[in-house]
């Protein structure tokens, strides 16, 4: 399960403002399509870890709602396990770029609500502990999300939506906003948790580092209208240093380079 394919995917929005093409947007008129991405194909096997690398604005949030079914495409389609996607499915769960845990529920309260088709009681409580041990947050069950760190707050976001055992993992940005350690080590916990559940998991990132060190295949959007400039699949062991890895070590610089920066750092 979590097989993906994407076929001609192309996504545009009419312009509504009146603009002033030349001054404040220099792409697109009132009622001119503003094409974000076309000709997107691309096909994820079952359990990767797929990386979607690329600059900021290139459309990488819109491509992962339409694959997630939040959004709709202008053109073509998304196919998950043999089904055409045409909305949302709790067998495909989103973790969004921002706080998306409900502030007046604890933890506990937050991650049940993955689990809340389960009938039986014993293996729902077990269910929670698991999931909440899974991203260590023990001790923390009772805690309001104010009452957490920025970095714990993703965890629990982490740990529901785990509990709801999806086939496919969608997250955007899941480290945006995270101070450099805790970056580390939510990106460490993300690996873990993957090959701990197998499933196929989609991370939307414009972080290179983090696309060579998780990702069993990377995808590279650039341009505007973006299209797909790179997918390779990443067979390295893990954990990765690219600095001991020659191979992916000239990925990295290549990447920089196709990202539009000339110098990696
Ligand atoms: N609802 C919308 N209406 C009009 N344009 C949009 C909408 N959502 C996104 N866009 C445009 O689509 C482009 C890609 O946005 P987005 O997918 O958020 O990029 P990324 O996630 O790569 O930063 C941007 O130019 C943005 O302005
Ligand atoms: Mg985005």
């Amino acid at each position: 399960m979590g097989h993906i394919i994407i076929k001609n995917l192309q996504k545009e929005y009419i312009e509504r403002r009146k603009v002033n093409r030349s001054l404040e947007c220099p792409y697109v008129a009132c009622g001119e399509a503003n094409v974000v991405f076309e000709n997107i194909n691309l096909d994820f096997e079952e359990g990767e870890m797929v990386c979607i690398l690329g600059p900021s604005g290139c459309g990488k949030t819109t491509m992962l709602r339409i694959i997630a079914g939040f959004e709709k495409a202008s053109a073509g389609n998304v196919i998950i396990n043999e089904k055409t996607v045409t909305g949302p499915s709790s067998d495909h769960i989103f973790v969004f770029q921002h706080n998306a845990l409900l502030p007046w529920l604890t933890v506990w309260e937050n991650v049940e609500l993955g689990l809340r088709h389960l009938k039986d009681e014993t293996k729902k409580k077990g269910g929670i502990q698991e999931y909440i041990s899974m991203v260590e947050l023990d001790g923390f069950e009772d805690n309001y999300p104010y009452q957490l760190s920025g970095g714990m707050q993703r965890r629990a976001e982490l740990a529901r939506a785990l509990a709801a055992e999806p086939d496919t993992l969608f997250m955007d940005e899941p480290f945006s906003g995270l101070d450099f350690l805790t970056h580390m080590k939510m990106r460490e916990e993300v690996v873990n948790m993957h090959q701990y559940i197998g499933k196929t998991v989609v991370i939307v990132t414009h972080d290179i580092d983090d696309a060579l060190i998780m990702g069993d295949r990377i995808v590279v959007m650039n341009g505007r209208p973006a299209y797909i400039k790179l997918t390779r699949k990443l067979d390295y062991p893990r954990p990765r240093n690219y600095e001991n890895m020659p191979e992916l070590s000239e990925l990295r610089n290549d990447l920089f380079f196709m990202l539009g920066v000339n110098y990696a750092v």
